[in-house]
């Protein structure tokens, strides 16, 4: 096999390099021939000149061969690449996904919903009376001073309690009643378990003949059904001006270890007045509790503050997929 030859049957670039410097190489075959020319008469210089040009462009021509055929498998290997990199995509890209105070309020709304409770909401600008007055904490009662409040102009606050809810619903539907509100309010404190804008759920039914024991058997339902397993409840008497009695709910998160969880109650009866309901025949419980506090139990946080603070880090750092995350 001639030279020519030999060059076209390359396969890889090492084997072309090498052939290459046997050639072309300091002690190349062409090499030393082409150091004797001096010795050659002119024909057979020309003649070697052609032959060594010849040898030339056929390396040249084997090796853009090679490049060529490299580049073509690289661009092959990279639809495999290309594949691989939408994969990666798949996985990193984050989605979004509901912000674990929406996804905790859809869950308390879905089993609130599921026992027959329907949703009312009311604004968060909220008057003296819906806020306050009718529910039987007229100006100077004592019971303001336990709602640390935001004042904004016209004699307006900003809604202390989603209790409000209940003045409004009553007012507008009148009884029977069984309704829950859920939404945001405000008070004028901060610390790890209280932020100046938080969350309640209120819920309320009203009707003939409702018992204390009604409002018992509602409330350990939710809060099962709410945190999907049994749970030991204790009742302590309270003190809130729009029920009577009323009650504070603690359950027995670990063995031995009680947190208070809500508020609840029987319906004043000024509160049934103040709404044109008569209290002779109309009973009802009411019952209230913050959102933030109860998915902080749910999902194990400790500080409420961070609910607020918008980075995505720290949803991940607490377990909260993004769908993105999700294969
Ligand atoms: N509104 C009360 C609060 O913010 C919570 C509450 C307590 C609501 C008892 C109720 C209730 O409806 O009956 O502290």
């Amino acid at each position: 096999m001639n030279m020519l030859e030999q060059i076209k049957q390359i396969k890889n670039p090492e084997d072309l390099t090498a052939l290459h410097s046997s050639v072309f190489g300091k002690n190349g075959t062409m090499t030393v021939r082409l150091k004797d020319m001096k010795n050659l008469d002119n024909d057979s210089r020309a003649a070697l000149n052609a032959e060594s040009a010849e040898l030339r462009d056929a390396f040249k021509h084997a090796q853009e061969e090679l490049e060529h055929a490299a580049m073509m498998n690289a661009l092959e290997s990279q639809k495999l690449d290309a594949a691989a990199i939408t994969g990666y995509g798949l996985r990193v890209t984050d989605n979004g996904r509901l912000h674990p105070l929406s996804q905790c309020m859809s869950e308390v709304s879905t089993v609130l919903t599921e026992m027959g409770y329907s949703l009312r909401t009311g604004p968060e600008i909220e008057d003296d009376w819906h806020n306050f007055t009718a529910l039987n904490t007229p100006p100077h009662h004592p019971a303001r001073d336990m709602q640390d409040t935001f004042f904004v102009s016209g004699g307006n606050v900003m809604r202390t309690q989603t209790s409000a809810v209940q003045i409004r619903s009553m007012e507008k539907d009148g009884v029977p009643i069984k309704i829950f509100s859920a939404g945001t309010t405000y008070r004028r404190e901060m610390d790890a378990t209280h932020s100046p804008m938080f969350h309640q759920i209120e819920g309320l039914v009203v009707d003939r003949r409702i018992t204390l024991s009604d409002m018992v058997g509602d409330i350990k339902t939710f809060l099962e059904r709410f945190f999907e397993r049994e749970l030991n409840m204790r009742i302590r008497p309270s003190y809130f001006p729009f029920t009577e009695p009323s009650v504070e709910i603690d359950v027995e998160w670990k063995p031995g270890k009680w947190l208070e969880i809500m508020g609840a109650g029987m319906v004043h009866p000024n509160v049934l007045c103040n709404v044109k309901i008569n209290p002779n025949e109309f009973q009802g419980f009411a019952f209230g509790f913050g959102l933030d506090r109860l998915a902080m139990l749910k999902y194990g946080l400790s500080d409420i503050r961070e609910f607020f603070g918008g980075d995505a880090r720290w949803l991940k750092a607490n377990g909260f997929e993004t769908l993105g995350d999700k294969k």
